[in-house]
């Protein structure tokens, strides 16, 4: 690392063709902490131009990176994931520094990427190496042979949000190199220091030149020399809704895009449900909501409740605010449940909705309540469609109860956004499951558990706002290539 300045602290540049750029003190920007409000890293931004040299870059390594043989690949990455594996530590802790994510669960998410990388392997191995054969004993097709191979794309673009610095990197990442693709990624600014020690990783085990790359900048400073470049043949971004539609529509026209946005993942509970359960249905919503102080785009966004149910309704809802004041509040080092958000931004963006809420009518069961970027968490009792929290990603502790007629109006309420990521219903009824979750406008829906990504071997899917195109451990690999045909005629 570069500590080139008097508090000791990395100064992150970008990492092209092989090399790290000069840090450049003139375009220097800091990365503080949520939690202490200190300066924790600087970064200096690269220009234009040599956004432009590294697409050149690594277009120039992908002639050569495609061409190698697949176990020569595999290998590298064996190699990097050692390096992952022995950095457990580092990286969890480099993490929760960076957001405020409670350490097990940063733990949990190095671990998590390790297993990705491992599986990811296999699955190359199994589905991507050999190709598809067309012939006559598969196809009944007598004077050809159609051998098709899956074959790489070339220069991928890889952009990770701040939520899950690693996990999100390494799923971009690693499928494109496997399959022959080269990268240009990017972290978020609040997350560089994770960027910069994957690339630290990739350093240590020599891949050519140009291979992997590291930008860092602002994405304003950047602006669209980053995506505005003829030679990105895929973009693999999660993040925000607004910032997903602008870097596609500014894509060169075939490039191919895989994009995870935001979220409003509502959760029905339906009458069928014993009061026995209510004490384990109100933990997966808490759960739900409040893991990682609600900055997932899997959350729990909205509890959907209908009207008729009344005493078991009170009954749940008295239930979650009991065991939401149970959660422990406090520094991600002491691995508490509820911790800083990533900036201040986000601390007045939940603070402006849940007013929004309550000068319209919504009855807060847990109170905005803050130190510093720490908000405690918040449960808003006859949240209507009046109100900005009904359809707006807080991204934060705060959980809206909303009352539906009956449950083709919760249905109704459920599909009333403009995202689509997943969502969850709780009833004893299969059936009931099945037929609610036919009619629920999103990428997946969970029977009797809150929403999540995971395991990641699941396709990930988003519809509406929500994304576009399938990840999951095949078909983030699948979205990296494009097949060929190699046609043998016969006589
Ligand atoms: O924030 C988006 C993540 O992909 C959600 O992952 O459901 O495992 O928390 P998760």
């Amino acid at each position: 690392m570069n500590f080139n300045n008097n508090k000791n602290l990395p100064c992150i540049s970008s990492y092209i063709d092989g090399k790290f750029l000069k840090y450049n003190p003139l375009e220097k920007g800091e990365i503080i902490s949520p939690e202490s409000n200190e300066t924790i890293a600087y970064f200096s931004s690269l220009s234009r131009k040599d956004v432009e040299n590294c697409y050149r870059k690594a277009d120039n390594a992908f002639n050569s990176w495609k061409l190698l043989n697949p176990t020569v690949r595999i290998k590298y990455i064996e190699k990097f994931n050692k390096h992952l594996e022995e950095n457990i530590e580092t990286i969890a802790l480099a993490i929760s520094k960076c957001i405020a994510k409670p350490i097990n669960a940063a733990r949990e998410e190095v671990v998590r990427s390790i297993n990705m990388i491992n599986d990811l392997i296999i699955e190359y191995q199994n589905s991507f190496i050999n190709p598809i054969i067309f012939d006559e004993e598969s196809s009944g097709i007598k004077n050809k042979k159609g051998i098709w191979k899956y074959v790489p794309l070339g220069v991928v673009l890889a952009i990770a949000p701040f939520n899950y610095p690693l996990n999100l990197l390494i799923s971009k990442i690693i499928p494109a190199l496997l399959t022959g693709n080269t990268v240009v990624f990017k972290s978020s600014t609040q997350t560089l220091t994770i960027g910069y020690l994957v690339i630290q990783c990739f350093e240590k085990i020599n891949l050519p030149n140009g291979v992997i790359n590291f930008v860092v900048g602002n994405g304003i400073d950047l602006g669209d020399a980053l995506i505005e470049n003829e030679k990105i043949k895929l973009l693999n971004f999660t993040g925000g809704t607004e910032t997903g539609k602008y870097l596609a529509s500014h894509l060169p026209f075939q490039a191919i895009k895989v994009l995870e946005l935001g979220g409003l993942d509502p959760c029905i509970v339906t009458k069928n449900n014993n009061k026995g359960q209510i004490i384990d249905i109100a933990k997966e919503i808490v759960k739900g909501a409040f893991t990682f102080s609600g900055q997932r785009c899997t959350a729990i966004k909205r509890v959907i409740l209908i009207k008729e149910n009344k005493e078991y309704n009170k009954q749940l809802v008295k239930e979650i605010v009991n065991q939401s004041t149970k959660l422990i509040v406090g520094s991600s080092y002491s691995d508490a449940f509820i911790t800083a958000l990533v900036d201040k931004k986000a601390v007045e963006r939940v603070k402006k909705l849940y007013q929004n809420a309550v000068k319209k009518g919504a009855e807060p069961l847990l109170e905005f309540k803050n130190y510093n970027n720490v908000v405690h968490p918040i449960i808003l009792d006859n949240v209507t469609e009046k109100m900005q929290i009904y359809s707006t990603e807080a991204f934060g502790p705060i959980l809206p109860i909303i009352y539906a007629e009956d449950v083709l109006d919760a249905i109704r309420i459920a599909n009333d956004t403009d995202y689509g990521l997943q969502a969850s219903i709780f009833t004893n009824k299969e059936s009931e499951f099945n037929q609610i979750a036919n009619l629920i406008e999103s990428g997946s829906v969970n029977w009797n558990k809150s929403s999540s990504r995971g395991p990641d071997v699941f396709p990930f899917i988003g519809i509406k706002n929500s994304g576009y195109n399938v990840q999951g451990i095949y078909y983030s690999l699948f979205t990296t290539v494009r097949l060929k045909g190699f046609i043998e005629n016969k006589k």
